[in-house]
């Protein structure tokens, strides 16, 4: 009965954990380098989150910015078939075709180091006039937009501060034209606690359950049998021919036989005895 409870804890961990890496929907544009599987794990608190900034231009024109990390930036007029947009630029005084995809998340560059970490976009809407190789044998020289965003350490918020700092397009390559933003999150922290993994959170529900059992059940056990001392300890029978089956196991294992220890009694152990112990429990059952 316990033993089948702890089960169904580990089983449910192990969904959890299946689930968590399914929604992993950032795809390295390159390999799936260690390295950078790391760096993306490292991403995973913030993953799902919406930021926006509104990018006012010196010419007063301004466009807002939408940035989601490794999940499909998803806005109610904004119509994305492929789910892959991850930075999308809005500007409403362009009617017609207001929404620009500036990075998709299927072509994610991740970098980092101490206290920052930076997630790149590529493969993002072509430009019309800038960024263009003007190669002239009429080849398709437009470059791709893509986004750089800066994680700087914020020990305090994993959702801080969002800005677009500025947008690069002068140069003849792609690598040359990009947009900078800055984001503000505990993720980027290298020494600062950077919040709970899976696991600690799995083994903190763990114990919660094993000191709300022995507690509920001590208190169960000294309200209606009247137990005493060690006896509270709920399922002490059970737990008693456990230790004993294992004591037993380990004498099997590692004494010899031929020692003379207790090597020609027959295999009782205390465990009978502590079973019979639990059926005498029962005539204290009030009825
Ligand atoms: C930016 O977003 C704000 C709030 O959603 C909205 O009021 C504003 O009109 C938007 N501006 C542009 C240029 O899209
Ligand atoms: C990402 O998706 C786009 C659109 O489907 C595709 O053109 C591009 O090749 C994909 N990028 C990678 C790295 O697979």
């Amino acid at each position: 009965m316990i033993l089948s409870d702890f089960h169904a804890l580990i089983l449910v961990y192990c969904m959890y954990n299946a689930v968590v890496k399914c929604m992993a929907n950032c795809k390295l544009k390159n390999v799936d380098d260690e390295h950078s599987m790391k760096l993306l794990e490292k991403l995973e608190p913030l993953k799902g989150l919406t930021f926006q900034h509104t990018f006012v231009e010196k010419n007063h024109h301004s466009y807002n910015y939408t940035l989601n990390i490794c999940t499909p930036v998803s806005l109610g007029n904004f119509e994305d078939e492929e789910k892959l947009t991850g930075v999308l630029q809005e500007d409403q005084k362009n009617v017609d075709t207001p929404f620009v995809k500036i990075g998709r998340i299927n072509s994610t560059v991740v970098k980092g180091g101490e206290n920052w970490l930076m997630l790149t976009y590529t493969h993002g809407d072509k430009y019309n006039s800038h960024c263009n190789k003007g190669c002239d044998d009429g080849s398709d020289t437009k470059a791709r937009r893509q986004a750089h965003v800066m994680i700087v350490c914020d020990p305090n918020h994993l959702k801080g501060d969002f800005a677009v700092l500025y947008e690069h397009n002068i140069g003849n390559y792609e690598t040359e034209c990009f947009y900078m933003m800055e984001l503000k999150s505990s993720v980027a922290c290298t020494s600062v606690s950077k919040g709970l993994s899976s696991g600690s959170i799995f083994l903190i529900i763990f114990f919660s359950f094993a000191v709300a059992y022995l507690i509920i059940g001590a208190v169960y056990k000294r309200c209606v049998y009247g137990s005493k001392g060690l006896d509270q300890i709920p399922n002490i029978a059970f737990w008693k021919s456990c230790g004993s089956l294992q004591a037993d196991g380990c004498n099997f294992l590692c004494r010899c036989q031929e020692s003379g220890y207790n090597s020609n009694q027959p295999y009782t152990g205390i465990a009978d005895d502590q079973l019979d112990e639990e059926i005498d429990d029962e005539h204290l059952l009030p009825m």
